[in-house]
């Protein structure tokens, strides 16, 4: 069948609003309807109202009755690293041991520990894995993940992530937004400078001709690519029509966010370490911070980005998992609320919003996805609560109900 009409949802949090990323009090607007409901007609949303008024025009429609049930967006997770072979459950424990991820990168470990699993796994090894994963989103109430290549650091490996990335997208319900993150790392077999020329003038045109990405990234950091080596990289994939993330000040506050704000990057992620200039730079240049409180927890450091200072300046803020095998293994956006409400005193709203409308402006899906409004994909969730504010408050217990996307059921309690 393809209409729905949802009904009965405690609260339909709409983040209807202003076609736009939000900003300010407007973080805290989340247009919710009490007893709401949504007329689904293929595959997007055709009228929201109350329950009653739905009622009124269903017509040929399957019912689905929320039962008092909260509906949302699908949350939009605008920072992942999904396609990696293997995890890094040595790294896990040598950190419980006190150990840094810098002692564990250089030890061994770190992200060229998963790149030597992922250049030995095949494409199928490797699409199997990120069908595992991508499910692990869509069971947490995820609809659409950012994707990043970077665990490959050759043109063949790259290219590789990059076409699993691809496959991925037509075998799983998750919709994805392809990243290339080639400076993700610089490989053993290369000086900076050579990988550097490698990325420039290998990957990207390669990367750019074959349309296989969306968005290039750089891992902006002393011992990785430094300011002018990742302005380089950022600029080259520009001028190739690809936009720009960045991940920046991480671990230091090497000027990472004023990098980005010179080449109108769309997001900052990270930004642990960032100043007031930094953040001030990112609204003169209107980047979109993103802010990633799931790796600041798994590596057990209490320094989490300036999320207020941030939300006062006026900067569109969007919240993600950056899920990854070392610095955060986790697909859950609301341990990612919660981490946002009790470490970054966000409130349960902000975090809403964050990881909704003002992720989906930061993957260019703003007029798509992101909110339910007449128009947009019909991308929602039903969780098992009847407050959204529950969400972030119970942690560590899945409340998904039941996903859609596309208005179709991908995922109900009993499959999950
Ligand atoms: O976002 N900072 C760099 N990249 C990842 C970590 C990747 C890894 O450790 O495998 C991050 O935290
Ligand atoms: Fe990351």
């Amino acid at each position: 069948m393809s209409s729905l009409a949802v009904l009965h949802a405690s609260q339909l949090v709409t983040l209807a609003g202003p076609n736009r990323p939000r900003t300010g009090t407007g973080l805290s607007e989340l247009g919710i309807i009490r007893d709401g409901g949504m007329l689904v007609r293929h595959g997007k949303i055709e009228r929201i109202g109350s329950s009653d008024e739905i009622e009124k025009n269903v017509a040929d429609a399957e019912i689905v009755d929320a039962r008092g049930r909260v509906v949302m967006p699908g949350f939009v997770d605008a920072h992942t690293h999904l396609v990696f072979a293997g995890n890094r459950l040595d790294d896990f424990e040598r950190r419980a041991r006190g150990e840094t991820y810098e002692q564990i990168a250089k030890a061994g470990g770190g992200i060229w520990s998963t790149v030597e699993k992922t250049r030995a796994a095949s494409e199928l090894d490797l699409l199997a894995q990120a069908k595992k994963h991508a499910n692990w989103f869509l069971r947490c109430g995820t609809t659409t993940a950012e994707a990043k290549s970077g665990y490959g650091l050759t043109v063949e490996d790259e290219l590789k992530i990059l076409g699993v990335i691809r496959q991925l997208k037509e075998a799983v319900r998750l919709e994805i937004v392809p990243t290339f993150l080639g400076a993700h790392a610089v490989p053993r077999e290369f000086s900076p400078d050579e990988y550097l020329g490698v990325v420039v003038t290998e990957m990207l045109p390669r990367v750019a001709a074959e349309k296989l990405a969306e968005f290039c990234d750089v891992f902006c950091e002393p011992g990785y690519f430094d300011i002018d080596q990742s302005h380089k990289i950022l600029s080259t994939a520009k001028n190739l029509g690809l936009s720009l993330r960045g991940h920046v000040d991480q671990l230091t506050n090497s000027g990472g966010a004023k990098l980005l704000a010179q080449l109108n990057a769309t997001t900052a992620d990270h930004l642990e370490q960032t100043d007031e200039q930094g953040i001030a730079a990112l609204k003169r240049a209107n980047v979109q911070p993103v802010l990633l409180p799931g790796s600041v927890y798994a590596l057990g450091s209490s320094r989490y980005p300036r999320a207020r200072e941030m939300i006062e300046t006026g900067l569109a803020v969007v919240l993600a998992t950056d899920f990854n095998p070392g610095s955060s293994p986790t697909p859950s956006m609301p341990m990612v609320l919660s981490l946002a409400c009790t470490q970054m005193k966000m409130s349960p709203a902000e975090a809403i919003t964050a990881s909704t409308v003002n992720a989906a402006y930061s993957v260019n899906r703003g007029d798509k996805i992101g909110s339910l409004e007449p128009g947009k994909l019909a991308n929602f969730v039903l969780f098992d609560c009847e407050d959204y504010r529950e969400l972030g408050y119970w942690f560590g217990m899945p409340q998904t109900h039941a996903v859609y996307v596309r208005g179709d059921c991908v995922l109900n309690s009993s499959r999950i």
